[in-house]
Order: C-alpha cells, then sequence, then structure tokens
C-alpha cells in the first residue's frame, strides 16, 4: 500500500512542478493548470486509499459539500472579483493547516521537539494567514472599507499579541504534554495578530499583502505536511510557500517598492500638493474623430488596465484590433506586470478574448518601440501609463517602471472621468499636447468606434 501512495505523491508532485512551470506562459497557463489539478486528484485518491482512513462517510459529505461551494462560487464570481476569492482560498488552506496540526497533536500529544516546534510554527502561521485573509477579503471587497486602520494601541494590542505567542509556545514546545492549554494562547495570539497586522494596510495594497499570505499558507500546510508525516503536503507546501514570495517580490518591484513599505507605509494617501496641481486643460475627443485617425493610422499599440476588467471591454478591444489589422495597420498589446489587480489579470483577460499571445508584449520589450507608433490607446489604464513615475520626483508613484506611452506620435485615453486610477494621483498624461481623452465606459466607446469601421 505504501509503495502505491509513494509513487501517486511522486507523480503529483511531478505535475504540480510541472504546472506551475507552464503557468509562467500564457500560452501555456490554461494547460498548467489541468496538469496541477491532474496532480491533486492523483493525490487526494491515493490519500484516501491510505489505511488511516477510518470513516469514508465523513470525507464524502465533506467533499460533497466543498465541491458545491466552490463550483458555484467559481462560477458566481466576477473576474474583477478574482483577488477577492483568492484571499478567502488563501484564508481557508491556512486555517485547514491550523486544524491539521492541532487535530495531530490531540490524537498523539507524545511530541519530540522538533515535531512540537513545527507544530507551534504550522499553527501561527495558519491561525495568521486565516484571519489575515479573511480581512484581505473584507477591504477588497469594501466590507471593513479599504483605509489603513492605526488607532493608538494598536501597537500595544501587537505586542501583547507577540508576548502571548512566544510564552505560551515556548512553554508548549518545553512539554507539550503538560503545558496543552499553552497551544490555545497561541492559536488565539496568532488569530488576533492576523487580524490587526492586515488591518493596518490601505485596501490598495492588499494584493501584494495575498501574494505574501498566499506564500505563508504553503509554509503553514508544508508544516502541517511534517506534523502528520505526509511527504506531498510538505513539498505542495514548499512550492506554494516560494512561488507565493516570487509572486510578492515581482509584484513589489513592478510597484517599485519594497515589501516593508507596502506592510508598513502609506500608498494611495493623496498628498494635497497632488490633489491641487494645476495640470492645464484637457482635450477631449469623440468617438467618429477617434475613427478617422484610427483609421489613417499604420501602427497602433492597445495598453489595457483595470477599467477595460471593469467594462469588460476585451472582446470589443479585439473586435477594434481586427478591424485595424484588416485595414493594415500594425497592431500590438503593450502589458504592463501590475496593470488590473491581480498578476496576469490583462494576459486572463486578452486570453478570453483570444487575442494571439503573439501580439502580446511586456512592458520592457515595447517602450523602446513607442516613438515610432501612430497611435497609443490607452483603455482604461491610469497609474501604469502615468509620466510622473519618471518625471516627478515628489510623486509616490516616482521610480514605478510605465508603459511610456506619451512618445507615441498621438496618444487616446479611454476612460469615464477624470478620477484618479489605484494610487490615488492626478495623471499629467491626460493633460498633454498630444493626448486625446475619449470620456465614456471603455466597452460602449470601443463599440462606437468599431461601428463607425463596420460603416
Ligand atoms: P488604475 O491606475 O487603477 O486605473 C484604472 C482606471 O480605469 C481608472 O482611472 C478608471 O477611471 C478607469 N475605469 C474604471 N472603470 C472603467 C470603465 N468602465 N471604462 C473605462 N475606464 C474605466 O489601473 P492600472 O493603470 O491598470 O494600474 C493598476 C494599479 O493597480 C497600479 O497602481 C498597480 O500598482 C496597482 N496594483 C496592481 C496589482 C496587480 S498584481 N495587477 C496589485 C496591486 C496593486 P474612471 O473612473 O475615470 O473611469
Amino acid at each position: 500500500m505504501d509503495m502505491i501512495q509513494n509513487s501517486g505523491y511522486l507523480i503529483a508532485a511531478f505535475l504540480f512542478v510541472l504546472g506551475i512551470k507552464k503557468l509562467s506562459s500564457p500560452a501555456t497557463a490554461r494547460q498548467g493548470n489541468l496538469i496541477s489539478a491532474l496532480g491533486m486528484l492523483i493525490a487526494v485518491i491515493v490519500t484516501l486509499i491510505h489505511h488511516n482512513i477510518i470513516s469514508y462517510q465523513e470525507l464524502m459529505i465533506g467533499l460533497g459539500i466543498g465541491t458545491v461551494i466552490g463550483v458555484i462560487s467559481a462560477r458566481l464570481i466576477a473576474m474583477t472579483a478574482m483577488p477577492e476569492m483568492v484571499a478567502l482560498l488563501n484564508g481557508c488552506g491556512g486555517g485547514s493547516s491550523l486544524l491539521l496540526a492541532l487535530a495531530a497533536y490531540i490524537e498523539s500529544p507524545f511530541l519530540t521537539l522538533t515535531s512540537a516546534i513545527i507544530s507551534i510554527i504550522s499553527i501561527l502561521i495558519g491561525g495568521v494567514t486565516f484571519t489575515g485573509s479573511i480581512v484581505a477579503w473584507g477591504k477588497l471587497s469594501g466590507t471593513f472599507g479599504g483605509k489603513p486602520l492605526r488607532f493608538i494601541g494598536s501597537q500595544f494590542i501587537n505586542i501583547i499579541c507577540l508576548i502571548v505567542i512566544v510564552w505560551c509556545g515556548y512553554m508548549f514546545v518545553s512539554d507539550p504534554m503538560a503545558n496543552a492549554m499553552m497551544v490555545y494562547g497561541v492559536i488565539a495570539g496568532s488569530l488576533v495578530l492576523g487580524i490587526m497586522s492586515v488591518m493596518s494596510i490601505g485596501g490598495g495594497d492588499m494584493p501584494v499583502v495575498i501574494a505574501l499570505l498566499n506564500s505563508y499558507s504553503g509554509i503553514a500546510a508544508s508544516g502541517a505536511g511534517f506534523v502528520i508525516g505526509n511527504v506531498l503536503l510538505i513539498v505542495a507546501g514548499l512550492l506554494v510557500g516560494a512561488s507565493g514570495l516570487i509572486l510578492t517580490n515581482i509584484m513589489c518591484k513592478a510597484m517599485n517598492r519594497s515589501l516593508t513599505n507596502v506592510l508598513f507605509g502609506g500608498f494611495g494617501v493623496i498628498k494635497s500638493s497632488d490633489k491641487d496641481k494645476e495640470q492645464g486643460e484637457v482635450n477631449p475627443i469623440s468617438a467618429q474623430d477617434a475613427y478617422l485617425v484610427l483609421e489613417a493610422a499604420r501602427s497602433v499599440v492597445i495598453v489595457p488596465g483595470y477599467g477595460m476588467a471593469v467594462a469588460q471591454a476585451q472582446h470589443a478591444t479585439h473586435e477594434l484590433a481586427e478591424f485595424l489589422e484588416e485595414n493594415g495597420c500594425e497592431v500590438k498589446y503593450a502589458i504592463h506586470p501590475v496593470a488590473g489587480r491581480m498578476p496576469g489579470h490583462m494576459n486572463v483577460l486578452l486570453a478570453e478574448a483570444s487575442v494571439p499571445y503573439e501580439q502580446l508584449h511586456e512592458m520592457d520589450d515595447i517602450n523602446p518601440d513607442l516613438g515610432m507608433v501612430d497611435v497609443c490607446v490607452v483603455i482604461g489604464a491610469n497609474d501604469v501609463v502615468n509620466p510622473d513615475a519618471i518625471e516627478d520626483e515628489a510623486s509616490p508613484i516616482y521610480g514605478m517602471p510605465i508603459i511610456e506611452v506619451t512618445k507615441a506620435r498621438s496618444v487616446f485615453v479611454l476612460k469615464r472621468s477624470m478620477n484618479p486610477g489605484f494610487a490615488g494621483i492626478q495623471n499629467p498624461l491626460f493633460f498633454k499636447e498630444n493626448t486625446r481623452m475619449l470620456f465614456g465606459d471603455a466597452k460602449e466607446s470601443l463599440h462606437h468606434i468599431v461601428t463607425e469601421f463596420k460603416e
């Protein structure tokens, strides 16, 4: 039996690694997802045939309830609410690692020193991940408000939590049998610490926090795997832990911020000078006039952003690109690594609209060519094209790499108003001489231009 299980686990681990590898490119990402899911199916099946399982009825009930909730929520969730869903799933991962380590201890309380230390670490990280992820979900969905919550005494609560965790953890590790109740002190401390640490971060930074919590949930799972002696859980947990950390690092780099700044800084707080800065006049354009310019253009670069996701304008974007190409124009898409609200957000949407992968270009590859482009069409992007990031040292986004659309001969910006984007700051691009603002919902504006092409 052990032979079957170990072989199954080996295959599953191989499929997880292969799946993650394939997730690194939009062209193979779907395949990667399926391969990883197959690995998980094999892992679940070989675990279920293990002799330690005592009651299959309870397992089946849990599996049934979980499947129904999973399928319904995956079908109902809007693409723009995906980061919230990921936050909740992370929370579930952390919570289950905590429960697993606790259940393993209750079932067999004779722990070695190493097992006791790993149990406590798993419970601690699992607890922080559980409540932290729920707060992250609340902040992203607006349920808890997006502002960082810092009040007098919050540091005091944090310190008390840390003291409780360290003291109870130490007592538990020194004698797990005699100090069994101490484990509940660690659980309580970690749950409160999770709430406090995420509450003090602004809603806008939640995607980075979620990537970090994702990594935590992997580390907690890996610890739980060690506690229950499940090799695959250790491997899978470490894969999630490592990839979550890499993702957090990529996101911080693309936003030109350190992790410390995300966790303890205040991004999105608008300085009065930014709010009041006199920028000049904007030049609006109608869909008809935009069509006339696009009709004559030989090269167009489309820059999608969060607004394209909100408007669900990916299909209309592709339709416009097809008309442009039929008209002899070269069309490319410029993809900023943090456009939208989650990693790969734009790639996923454009893939859904069947935009060919070859037309997607990363920021660093396309920036040098933008000087030769006739029109850059910015669809619901704002911060990722804000020239202040390279021109204004006082700007909160100074240093963030951007798609340098101002180099193009003309820039059309499709958005509904002059409202700022995620960073909460004004964008001087809208006031540049070669920029024209096409106000309105991105999907409707694109439909109007496409209608002109059709006519
Ligand atoms: P944003 O700077 O957030 O700007 C989005 C713009 O879309 C808004 O200015 C909004 O203007 C417009 N918009 C909203 N709904 C629209 C609609 N229906 N039709 C047309 N326009 C619409 O987006 P971005 O340029 O993609 O930048 C992403 C930001 O998120 C960056 O600051 C990045 O650092 C941050 N961030 C990203 C991630 C990841 S991983 N992607 C993670 C954390 C943070 P109106 O309201 O005027 O329409």
